[in-house]
């Protein structure tokens, strides 16, 4: 077991205990401490009855006959019910009060701005199911979606909701090779994109890049490409049609017809240990109730609240509290399309200010990156519309919390720290903001009906202050059903820990006032920017080259970023080490995955360090590059000169960048 301690805890920061104000509890809907504990306990004791009552709030074509069967790891939620997402995301809203709400406050990073009411959301995302049925999309389908942040890439997802077809989205960050392995695992036929999308003032083209994955999986049958930055792009005929010339010839009435609760969704890919994302499968009645219940009690939203989530619809953050969650509250949000900091670190604050932004969910490494470019940006707005923050990723630390909760939130602000993950499919652990009291760098306490320990590797429930393995000991809605196609994977990769048991790959720690602290993860998967990165992918990735013959690559630690990516390789015999050539390589991590995945460090060695089977330590990588030495034990070790040519590579490249 890891001891991390979570980093630059000032004791100081820590021991700070935020306390929601008498205001803030009192409208809220979880308004004290006792209000949590007894909901909470009765949600354990009775799960079944507390979510088919929260998942009665949702609209039910059928109502179900079953709350749950259970044979562990497999779940099915709320059989025998029948409902279709997108008639509650949607049309619900569409034919009440809400018809003329704001569903969308959507702004172009160049400075365009769009206001989508709840009725003009009906006309397009009906209009838009008529066009995918008549390109024969079908009830099951895989669809992948490949776009920018523009309310389109909303609509595709809930178009596809609306007739039963799965989507794939993929992160608009990702590489024409990403995209291919996700066309491969998942066999979806039709690709939703856009010719490109604005970040950082420039066009970042994004039909090209699914051109160029289509040259190797050429079994997609059509391309629908919507006209977001007019940059110019080759279209395939018979293959290729425009969003628009596809939506002047539709209707805009299309009936929501009921699927069972536990249809299919999406597939969502996300890293873990193995080379290959795995594609975590979700379903539909009881991830809806998931998310829906979290935005109601976590986010505590309301319809006269201006919500913002700053992530992207192709994580799962932007699946569930930017499209499904808050749409099935009704809640008016707003959806950005570009970077943070263009044209400057003022471009957030001002759009909270413009729009009276209520509640705000962002991520740390963001956090930390405002917090460099000065205080300045946010002093300059008038932020008092906020009344709630959160945050979303990774372990937030105490320095980024105290300035998010001052500088931001104007130290009135409770803030939920939201612990979960793209398998869970909602919040997990959080703050409940009119109850909880926060303290900076813990995600404080399991959401109703979640059942969070942690566990020793005996499987024996730890000590106060003790490290272990994050675990849920009992099923909850909006779990992950499978990995798309490889329920041993699924089984193998979650439940086998411990018999009957999730557990998440987190380490943790719990405090005597029971409040969860992540560590972090206890796998091989990275968090760069609050994005996950498998180093297994990262590692194929830079062998695919011809100049590698091996690579091993770890996380280290990250002021900005939480932490880097650094690589080793050795090279083939005819290969000599230069700056280009690390510099290539770091580069073509960058086109096989994506940006997101190039390596901040990139060392040659002569060899790495293994076992004597042949297993790459990374343990030892790890301890050189974070101490520059090897203390641990290295008796399997089988050859001990690799460590020392290492540790001078090492050295001389910290020299060399001092
Ligand atoms: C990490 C993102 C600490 C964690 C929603 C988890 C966090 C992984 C937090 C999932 C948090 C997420 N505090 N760590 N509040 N939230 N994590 O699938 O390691 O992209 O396992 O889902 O992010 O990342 P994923």
């Amino acid at each position: 077991m890891s001891t991390k301690k979570p980093k630059s805890i000032s004791s100081h920061d820590q021991d700070v205990i935020h306390k929601p104000s008498k205001d803030f509890s009192a409208k809220a809907r979880i308004p004290s401490m006792a209000a949590y504990r007894k909901l909470y306990k009765a949600s354990i004791e009775k799960p079944e009855k507390f979510w088919a009552k929260e998942a009665s709030e949702l609209l039910w074509q059928k109502k179900w006959s079953k709350v749950l069967n259970w044979k562990a790891p497999n779940a099915t939620w709320f059989d025998g019910g029948k409902l279709n997402v997108c008639e509650n995301c949607v049309d619900r809203h569409a034919a009440g009060p809400r018809k003329n709400k704001a569903a969308i406050i959507w702004e172009g990073e160049p400075g365009d701005k769009r206001i989508i009411t709840y009725g003009q959301l009906h006309k397009e995302v009906c209009r838009f199911a008529n066009v995918l049925q008549k390109n024969g999309v079908k009830a099951k389908d895989r669809v992948l979606i490949y776009m920018p942040m523009v309310p389109e890439a909303v609509i595709a997802m809930l178009a596809c909701a609306r007739i039963g077809a799965v989507h794939t989205v993929v992160f608009g960050g990702f590489a024409s090779e990403a995209i291919v392995d996700r066309l491969e695992d998942s066999g979806a036929h039709v690709v939703i994109t856009a010719d490109g999308g604005w970040r950082r003032g420039k066009v970042v083209p994004l039909k090209p890049v699914v051109d160029e994955a289509l040259v190797k999986y050429q079994k997609v049958s059509h391309v629908i490409v919507l006209n977001r930055c007019g940059n110019e792009v080759a279209m395939t005929t018979d293959r290729d049609t425009w969003w628009h010339d596809e939506m002047v010839n539709v209707s805009a009435k299309h009936e929501a017809k009921a699927f069972d609760a536990e249809h299919p969704l999406f597939v969502l890919y996300t890293s873990g240990s193995t080379g290959k994302p795995k594609g975590i499968l979700h379903t539909s009645g009881g991830y809806l109730t998931g998310v829906h219940t979290t935005c109601k009690y976590i986010f505590d939203m309301r319809d006269e609240d201006i919500y913002w989530c700053t992530a992207d619809v192709g994580w799962i953050t932007g699946h569930s509290y930017i499209v499904y969650g808050p749409l099935a509250m009704g809640a008016t949000q707003v959806m950005y399309e570009g970077a943070p900091n263009f044209p400057d670190f003022g471009r957030f604050w001002k759009m909270i200010e413009e729009y009276g932004v209520t509640i705000f969910y962002t991520a740390p490494t963001a956090i930390r990156a405002f917090i460099k470019a000065g205080d300045s940006f946010p002093k300059a707005q008038d932020l008092s519309s906020l009344r709630l923050l959160g945050s979303v990723g990774e372990p937030i630390n105490p320095e980024a919390w105290s300035w998010y909760h001052q500088k931001i939130g104007g130290g009135k602000c409770p803030i939920v720290d939201t612990w979960w993950q793209t398998e869970t499919g909602a919040i997990l652990i959080s703050p409940l903001p009119g109850a909880t009291p926060c303290k900076a760098g813990t995600a404080t306490l399991p959401f109703f009906g979640i059942d969070a320990a942690i566990l020793d590797d005996a499987g024996n429930e730890c000590k106060a202050g003790q490290d272990g393995r994050l675990v849920i000991r009992k099923p909850w809605p909006s779990m992950a059903r499978s990995i798309y196609g490889d329920k041993e994977r699924y089984k193998k990769t979650y439940w086998s820990d411990y018999p009957g048991i999730y557990t998440a790959g987190d380490g943790a720690r719990r405090h005597k006032d029971g409040n969860f602290w992540i560590i972090g993860r206890l796998d091989d998967v990275l968090n760069v920017s609050g994005h996950r990165l498998g180093t297994a992918e990262i590692e194929s990735a830079l062998v695919s080259h011809a100049a590698v013959a091996e690579a091993a690559v770890i996380g280290r630690p990250h002021e900005m970023k939480g932490q880097a990516v650094a690589a080793f390789v050795t090279l083939k015999g005819s290969f000599q080490e230069s700056p280009e050539l690390r510099k290539e390589l770091i580069g073509h991590v960058g086109k096989v995955i994506g940006a997101i995945a190039k390596p901040d460090d990139l060392h040659f060695a002569i060899g790495l360090p293994k076992t004597r089977s042949g297993k790459i330590m990374r343990r030892l990588l790890k301890e050189l590059v974070c101490h520059g030495t090897v203390t641990g034990n290295v008796t399997t070790l089988e050859d001990f000169t690799v460590i020392e040519a290492l540790q001078k590579t090492i050295q001389q490249s910290v020299a060399h960048h001092q």
